[in-house]
């Protein structure tokens, strides 16, 4: 094509390449991620502040208490959810021993942070390949620890993994406890979906009652498995390409609105996608985030900033490092960067 027209189709096809440019999991792209880092505006040891003064990203390691204390500052959060790596993604494979005594010291960091009423949620994962580690030796773990047990929850992916041979493992946990009596938020435990179960009769102060006549909604309670939420995936408006343990907005958004008030600090050191962050932003509250990784402080704060800006909630068909890094070419060295879409964005064990 010639003229005009010609040009015109140039350009749709430079945008589409453009949009149909997501990246590859960083996790396993070294040399993607070398091209991101002088992007990326913490070095290890820095603290983003949120010029309206309500969010902070900290590049740290969640076991560096004396980072985490500079992070959290003179706050009393709230509520903490933490969603750290599993043992195989971590450590190239740690001793289990070794994780939990890693997990414990997070967790102690955690609590001494955290308000004298508050609410901790994390999210680990069970290799039922391997003694279902780390959630079982985790639960375990808790046990000494000095957060009172509430729920395990589970929430139901629609892709999972499995053989011919076994259940399709479908499931994300989710592990909620508390320190002290904070409160609990009963209307965030309503779903959208309408109750339809009727003649399930029971006798309340001597009257016969149907259960839709009890309920205080039309619609069914959460409770401890959530059933309702979609899996972060490439078409959706909130997938982070280059994530790969990203959790859907919904599922935070569930748990900050049962656990925590407008205008509370929230706490997260695994940020990854920033989900806990822009959540909390949704939410109206404070988020005091961090991650080790400098690329993914980066993102996090992008994502924030660009919810402020268009009110989009991440990138579909596109990614974070879009100005910068606006096409990448595979290179032999590194297998992973291809320009073609990762077809989900999820971790492909037991994230
Ligand atoms: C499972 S992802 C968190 C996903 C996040 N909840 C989301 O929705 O995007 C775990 C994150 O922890 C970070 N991480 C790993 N080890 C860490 C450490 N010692 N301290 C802080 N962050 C760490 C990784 O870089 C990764 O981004």
């Amino acid at each position: 094509m010639t003229g005009r027209g010609g040009s015109v189709c140039k350009a749709l096809v430079r945008y589409f390449i453009m949009k149909n440019n997501p990246l590859p999991r960083l996790d396993t792209s070294p040399t993607l991620r070398e091209r991101l880092l002088p992007h990326c505006r913490l070095k290890a040891g820095e603290i983003w502040q949120d010029p309206q003064g309500k969010h902070r990203v900290g590049c740290l390691d969640a076991i560096d208490a004396k980072m985490v204390a500079a992070l959290v500052g003179a706050a009393t959060p709230t509520l903490a959810i933490q969603d750290p790596p599993y043992n195989l993604i971590a450590f190239e494979r740690r001793s289990i021993d070794e994780y939990i005594e890693w997990s414990r010291q997070w967790v102690r960091i955690t609590h001494a942070v955290l308000a004298k009423n508050a609410s901790l949620y994390v999210w680990l994962g069970a290799d039922q390949n391997d003694g279902f580690q780390p959630l079982a030796d985790f639960m375990v773990m808790m046990r000494t620890e000095p957060f009172a047990p509430r729920s395990f929850l589970t929430m139901r992916n629609q892709r999972g993994y499995g053989t011919q041979k076994n259940w399709m493992a479908v499931r994300q946990e989710l592990l909620y406890y508390t320190k002290g009596n904070p409160g609990f938020n009963i209307e965030a435990e309503y779903t959208d979906i309408p109750k339809i179960l009727r003649g399930y009769y029971k006798e309340v102060n001597g009257l016969v009652t149907e259960n839709l006549e009890r309920g205080k909604s039309n619609t069914i309670r959460a409770g401890n498995v959530w059933v309702d939420i979609q899996q972060v995936f490439y078409r959706m408006e909130e997938n982070v390409s280059g994530c790969y343990a990203q959790k859907p907005l919904k599922s935070v958004e569930r748990i900050i609105r049962a656990s925590s008030n407008k205008n509370d600090v929230i706490v997260d050191w695994f940020a990854h996608s920033g989900s806990t962050l822009l959540a909390a932003e949704i939410l109206d509250r404070r988020c005091f985030t961090a991650d080790i990784d400098p690329v993914f402080c980066e993102i996090t704060i992008r994502r924030m900033e660009q919810y402020r800006r268009t009110g989009r909630l991440g990138w579909q068909n596109g990614h974070p490092f879009e100005k910068e890094v606006p096409e990448f070419l595979q290179e032999s060295s590194d297998k992973q960067i291809l320009p073609s879409r990762t077809p989900i964005s999820q971790p492909t064990l037991f994230g």
